[in-house]
C-alpha cells in the first residue's frame, strides 16, 4: 500500500513513522510512505503558500495553486506507475470522525493521499476539486494535519496484510469486537502487593475467557456506555428457560440449553 502525505512539514512524517511496526513494514516494502513538500510546487517567487482570507478574519489560508499542483503531481506519478488515481483525504477537524471501520475500508485502497492543512485551512476551491474524503480524528483542534494523518496511517496499516505478525494480529483488542479490552498481567505474580487475579493462574481456558468477557463488559459499561449499548443490542443476552422435568415431553419450540 502506498501512502502519500502532502504537507508543509515532511520531516514530521518521515521522522516519526519510520519506527517500530510501521518502520518494519516500510523496510519490508509492505507499505510505502512518501511525504511531499507542498511548498516545492508554489509559483510564487518568494515561495509563499498562504495569504489573507477574503472577508477578513484572523489567520492565513493555504492557497489553491500549490496544493492543486502538488496533488496533481502525485496523482500523475501514481498513474504513470500503472495504478488508478487515488482517493484524497483532507485531514480536518471539520470532517467525518475516523474509526476502526473506516480504517479497514481505507486499507483496501492501493494508494491514499493525505492532504494536511496548516494555518487556518485551505482555499475551498481546491478542496472542491481534489478532495474525496474529509476526515477528523476527534472533536479537538490541533495545529496541523500531520499528527492526525500519522494516526490514520498507523491505524490503516494494521489492516494491511503482513504489517502485523501473527501474534500481533491475534491479539484481542479494544474495538475488534466492539468492547474495550480486559486488563492483562505479566510476571511477577505479585507486584507492589497486588496479585494477578487467581483465575488467570488456573489454566482453565473457558473460565479465563468468561472472566475476560465480564471484565470487558464491566469496563465498557463504565467508560463507554455508548459502545456498551451497541454491543448489547447486537448481542442480546440469552434468557435461559427453566429446565423441564426430564419425564415431561419437551415443547415443540423449546431449545435444549
Ligand atoms: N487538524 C486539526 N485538528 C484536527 C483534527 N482533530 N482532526 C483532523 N485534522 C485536524
Amino acid at each position: 500500500m502506498y501512502f502519500h502525505v502532502l504537507t508543509l512539514f515532511p520531516e514530521m512524517i518521515t521522522n516519526s513513522l519510520n519506527m517500530s511496526i510501521i518502520g518494519r513494514a516500510v523496510e519490508k516494502d509492505i507499505i510505502s510512505l512518501e511525504a511531499v513538500q507542498i511548498r516545492d510546487y508554489t509559483l510564487d517567487k518568494h515561495n509563499k503558500v498562504d495569504d489573507y482570507t477574503y472577508g477578513g478574519g484572523a489567520g492565513m489560508l493555504m492557497q489553491a495553486q500549490p496544493v492543486y499542483d502538488c496533488c496533481e503531481a502525485v496523482q500523475k506519478s501514481i498513474e504513470s506507475a500503472g495504478r488508478k488515481r487515488s482517493r484524497v483525504i483532507y485531514v480536518t477537524p471539520g470532517g467525518y470522525t475516523f474509526n476502526q471501520t473506516m480504517a479497514q475500508e481505507f486499507s483496501e485502497e492501493e494508494d491514499l493521499i493525505f492532504l494536511c492543512g496548516h494555518y487556518e485551512g485551505i482555499d475551498e476551491r481546491v478542496l472542491e476539486e481534489v478532495v474525496t474524503d474529509y476526515v477528523s480524528i476527534g472533536d479537538y483542534v490541533l495545529t496541523g494535519g500531520e499528527l492526525p494523518a500519522m494516526v490514520m496511517i498507523d491505524c490503516i496499516s494494521r489492516f494491511v496484510p503482513g504489517v502485523l505478525s501473527n501474534s500481533e494480529s491475534a491479539m484481542t483488542e479494544s474495538f475488534s469486537d466492539g468492547l474495550l479490552e480486559y486488563p492483562q498481567y505479566t510476571r511477577p505474580e505479585e507486584w507492589h502487593g497486588k496479585k494477578v487475579p487467581e483465575i488467570l493462574l488456573s489454566g482453565h481456558h473457558a473460565n479465563v475467557e468468561k472472566w475476560r468477557l465480564e471484565q470487558s463488559l464491566e469496563k465498557t459499561k463504565r467508560i463507554r456506555p455508548d459502545l456498551y449499548d451497541s454491543y448489547m443490542e447486537a448481542h442480546p443476552p440469552v434468557i435461559k428457560k427453566k429446565r423441564r422435568k426430564s419425564t415431561q415431553k419437551p415443547l415443540a419450540n423449546e431449545e435444549t440449553l
